[in-house]
């Protein structure tokens, strides 16, 4: 099968980067990436330096391939209709109400994608869920389409993105494996066959791994619980560090240099962030809770827990530095986003942590090299629940790069290079992309 034409649902950070790429990789195909965001179709449209996802290297891509062969637009139907293959990348993010509330993923989203694939499509067509979503999403999709549109053929593959924002684009160009779930029968081959084309055009065959629906959308919740965990394991370790005066940045480079264990995923920190781990973690416990497997839900969902114990435990060092009153006190936070190089701050510890000083009195300037001014403000009145009006008093954001303005204390939640280097009393520095230099610190203060 020829694809000449791919549309792509969901302009994010894995839709946006994921379609540039392809774009660049396949000149003769042309990529239609649709939204239902106008004004992230604007921006996306817009100067390269203000498109809604920043990855090191997706601007110079876009500048290449963007009227070329990749399209933004938010014309959904005529993105459906016209093309062969269909890249669902919606958000799935964790359901807030109803049956599930806190755990399951939400899937309107992927319904909605579903329910206008089915309106619009006047022939047959690959539909590849990118978004990570329960084991046997598939079936729901393929149930929608095929109740909603008996004229055409859907054939549903899962393909789901093990990019890491921040290093999107070099994940992109040279992932570790490729993983594409299809049917067995002669149709799902074929469709197999037809996305594997697309991605040997860069990817080593070698690399890529098919395997049946199930297991393609497992082992994508199961990749992301693997690595928190492993965070959430050294967290853990910092805490019993700081109270022996074991450095937790030594026992991470002598347990990695174990060819067993190997050396990723052992940095200690604040805790982990962005839209994936816990995400998908909660929606890993729910899966097991919902086939009676308790012990194993309750594994996992320890995995989460020691994120959210490590990231009250990190603020907690900070306002009893102080005594545990922070009013009058003027508290630089740097970083905003859940990593270094993105502009993404879904679930970042930063949220938490400035919530906690903010809440413990003190006044609060606030930088991010990437992270909007308005998305800043956004996170504070949702995740917070304050008004802007009631935090104004007290919370500032900056625009300009690091000051040297004079703090109490400096927090770093952002692993930016530039704030390894601050020009300040390190005495004053809250590290929590290392935080066992800040307990050195609370340690040295109590003796
Ligand atoms: C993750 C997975 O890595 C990726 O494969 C999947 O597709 C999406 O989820 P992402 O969330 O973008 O990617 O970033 P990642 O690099 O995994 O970092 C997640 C969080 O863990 C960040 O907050 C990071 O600072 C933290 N982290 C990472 C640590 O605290 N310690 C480490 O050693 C590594
Ligand atoms: P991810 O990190 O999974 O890419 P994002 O939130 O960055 O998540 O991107 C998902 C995109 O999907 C958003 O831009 C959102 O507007 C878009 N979207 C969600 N539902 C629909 C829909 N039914 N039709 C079109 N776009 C949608």
């Amino acid at each position: 099968m020829i694809i000449k034409n791919i549309c792509c649902i969901g302009a994010g950070y894995v839709g946006g980067p994921t379609m540039a790429v392809i774009a660049l990789k396949c000149p003769e195909i042309n990529i239609l990436v649709v939204d239902n965001d106008v004004e992230k179709i604007k921006n996306w449209n817009g100067p390269l330096n203000n498109l809604p996802v920043y990855e090191p290297g997706l601007s110079e891509i876009v500048k290449k391939v963007r009227g070329r062969n990749l399209f933004f637009s938010n014309d959904i139907k005529s993105a459906i209709e016209k093309s062969e293959m269909i890249f669902m990348a919606v958000n799935t993010p964790t359901k807030t109400k109803g049956e599930g509330a806190g755990m399951a993923a939400d899937l309107k989203y992927v319904e909605a994608c579903a329910n206008d694939i089915a309106r619009y499509s006047k022939n047959d067509k690959i539909v590849i869920e990118k978004s990570t979503l329960p084991v046997k999403t598939a079936e729901k999709i393929k149930d929608i389409l095929d109740k909603k549109n008996s004229r055409v053929h859907f054939e549903i593959l899962s393909n789901p993105e093990f990019l890491a924002e921040g290093t999107a684009i070099k994940d992109l160009f040279k992932s570790d494996r490729v993983l594409i779930g299809g049917d067995d029968s002669p149709a799902g081959k074929n469709a197999i066959k037809a996305l594997s084309q697309i991605y040997e055009r860069w990817i080593p065959r070698e690399k890529i791994l098919t395997t049946n629906v199930w297991s393609s959308e497992l082992s994508k919740l199961a990749s992301n619980a693997m690595l928190a965990q492993r965070i959430s394991s050294i967290n853990s370790l910092s805490a019993l560090c700081e109270k022996t005066g074991a450095d937790i940045d030594e026992i991470s480079l002598a347990i990695g240099m174990d060819h067993r264990i190997g050396p990723h995923f052992l940095k200690a920190s604040v805790a982990f962030g962005g839209s994936c781990f816990q995400k998908d973690i909660l929606n890993l416990v729910y899966l097991c809770q919902f086939y009676g497997l308790h012990e194993v839900a309750e594994y996992w969902h320890q995995v989460v827990k020691i994120n959210d114990y490590q990231k009250n435990r990190f603020a907690q060092n900070i306002i009893q530095y102080f005594g545990g009153d922070l009013r009058g006190k003027k508290i630089l936070i740097l970083g905003w986003a859940f990593k270094a190089n993105t502009n993404d701050s879904r679930e970042s510890a930063s949220i938490y942590v400035t919530q906690k000083i903010y809440e413990a009195g003190a006044n609060i300037d606030i930088y991010d090299p990437q992270v909007p001014k308005e998305n800043i403000l956004h996170d504070i009145n949702i995740k917070w629940g304050y008004t802007l009006d009631e935090v104004k008093k007290r919370i500032y954001i900056k625009k300009e790069s690091l000051s040297t303005d004079k703090y109490d204390a400096y927090v770093i939640l952002t692993e930016y290079e530039d704030f390894k280097t601050l020009e300040v009393d390190p005495n004053k520095v809250f590290d929590g992309r290392n935080i066992f230099d800040n307990a050195l610190y609370s340690i040295g203060k109590s003796q």
